[in-house]
C-alpha cells in the first residue's frame, strides 16, 4: 500500500481563539492541501511550544480544546488528516533533545523570533523559548515531512531544520530529508487597529476578527478599522490591508479590480468597501461558526478524535525514534 505522496506537517500554537489572520494565513491552506489528495497531511496543536510563554494551566487546557474545535470547524477532517496534540506523542521531546546535542547555540542565537520574544517577555526568557526551533524540527522530522506550510515568520526555523538534517545525517548517518517550506499565498494580514503590525491576539480585541465574532462585532471592528492616512502614499497601509482581506474572500475579479483601481488612484471609498467587506466576512464565517457550535456541545467526541490522532501519529513517530536511537547508539 506504500504510496509516494509527500508528507506535509504543520503546527499551530494553542493560543485560544483563532482569528482571520490564522485562518487565511494557515488554516484555509491546511484544509485545501488536505482535500487536494496530493499529500499525506499531518497537523498538530503544538501545546509544548505554547508553554514557552507563561500561561496558566486551566487556560492552556481550555485553549487546546478550543483550538481543536476551531480546526475541525474550519474543515480539518480526521478521516483525511492525522490531527493531534503534540504533547500526546512523547517522541517529540525525545527527538528534540537529541537535536539539541548537535545544534550549535550560535545558530539558535540568530533566530529573529527568539530575539523578538525575548524582548517582549523580558521577565521570562526561558531555555524553552531559546530552544523552540529544536522542538519544531523534531515535529517535522519525526514524520519525515518534506513540505511545511507556514507563514514567512517561520521560514528561518525551517531553514534551521534543514541544517539540523545535514548535521544529523553527517554525524550519525543518513536518515532525514531536508524539508521545504510552502509559503501561504495570502499576504499576511495586519492589525485592524495598527496596520504596521501583524494581526495578533496580543494586540487586543480591536486588532483582529476572531472566527467566533458575531455579525455585529465584525461590522463594528471593520467600520473602525484604520485606513490609509495621507492617501496610498501614507505610511500606514490600513487600506491595503482591508483590500487584501476583501480579495482573500472574494474570488470575483470583476469586483476586486474596481476597488484595486480606485485604491491605486487614491479614490477608494471606504464607506463602500467596509460594509461589503463586513458582509463577506460574516457570510464566510457562518458555516464555520455553525460547525463550531455543534462541536462545542460534544467535548467527548473532540477528545476522542484527538486521542485517535495521537495514536496514529505515535505509530510513525515511534518508528522514526527507533531508527534514531539505533543510529545514535542508544539502542
Ligand atoms: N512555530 C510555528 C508557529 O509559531 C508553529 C509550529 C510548531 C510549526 N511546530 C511546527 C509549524 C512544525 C510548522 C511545522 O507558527
Amino acid at each position: 500500500m506504500a504510496d509516494n505522496k509527500e508528507t506535509i506537517f504543520s503546527g499551530i500554537k494553542a493560543t485560544g481563539k483563532l482569528h482571520l489572520g490564522n485562518y487565511l494565513g494557515a488554516l484555509k491552506n491546511w484544509v485545501e492541501m488536505q482535500n487536494s489528495g496530493e499529500y499525506k497531511t499531518i497537523y498538530a496543536i503544538v501545546d509544548l511550544h505554547s508553554i514557552t510563554i507563561d500561561i496558566a494551566a486551566d487556560e492552556l487546557r481550555q485553549n487546546i480544546h478550543d483550538m481543536a474545535i476551531d480546526l475541525m470547524a474550519c474543515g480539518l477532517d480526521p478521516e483525511k488528516s492525522i490531527f493531534f496534540v503534540q504533547s500526546h506523542v512523547k517522541e517529540h521531546t525525545e527527538l528534540a533533545w537529541i537535536f539539541n546535542c548537535i545544534l550549535p547555540v550560535a545558530e539558535l542565537e540568530k533566530m529573529t523570533q527568539y530575539k523578538d520574544k525575548a524582548k517582549q517577555h523580558k521577565k521570562n526568557v526561558n531555555a524553552g523559548l531559546f530552544d523552540y526551533p529544536a522542538l519544531m524540527a523534531a515535529d517535522i522530522l519525526l514524520y519525515h515531512a518534506t513540505v511545511v506550510p507556514i507563514g514567512e515568520d517561520q521560514d528561518q526555523h525551517v531553514e534551521l531544520t534543514r541544517k539540523i538534517v545535514r548535521k544529523f545525517n553527517n554525524h550519525w548517518g543518513k536518515l532525514f530529508e531536508e524539508p521545504k517550506t510552502k509559503m501561504t499565498r495570502t499576504p499576511r494580514l495586519m492589525s485592524l487597529a495598527d496596520p504596521t503590525k501583524k494581526m495578533s491576539k496580543d494586540l487586543g480585541e480591536k486588532s483582529y476578527i476572531a472566527l467566533s465574532d458575531s455579525a455585529d462585532v465584525i461590522r463594528e471592528k471593520i467600520s473602525k478599522a484604520v485606513t490609509d492616512t495621507g492617501g496610498n502614499k501614507g505610511k500606514v497601509n490600513g487600506g491595503r490591508n482591508l483590500l487584501d482581506l476583501f480579495t482573500a474572500f472574494v474570488d470575483d475579479e470583476n469586483i476586486t479590480a474596481k476597488f484595486e483601481e480606485d485604491y491605486k488612484n487614491g479614490e477608494l471609498q471606504y464607506s463602500k468597501l467596509k460594509p461589503m467587506l463586513a458582509n463577506v466576512i460574516i457570510n464566510a464565517l457562518k458555516p464555520i461558526q455553525a460547525k463550531r457550535k455543534e462541536l462545542a456541545k460534544n467535548p467527548d467526541y473532540v477528545t476522542a478524535i484527538l486521542n485517535q490522532g495521537a495514536q496514529r501519529a505515535r505509530v510513525i513517530a515511534s518508528q522514526t525514534m527507533s531508527e534514531v536511537r539505533k543510529l545514535v547508539g542508544l539502542e
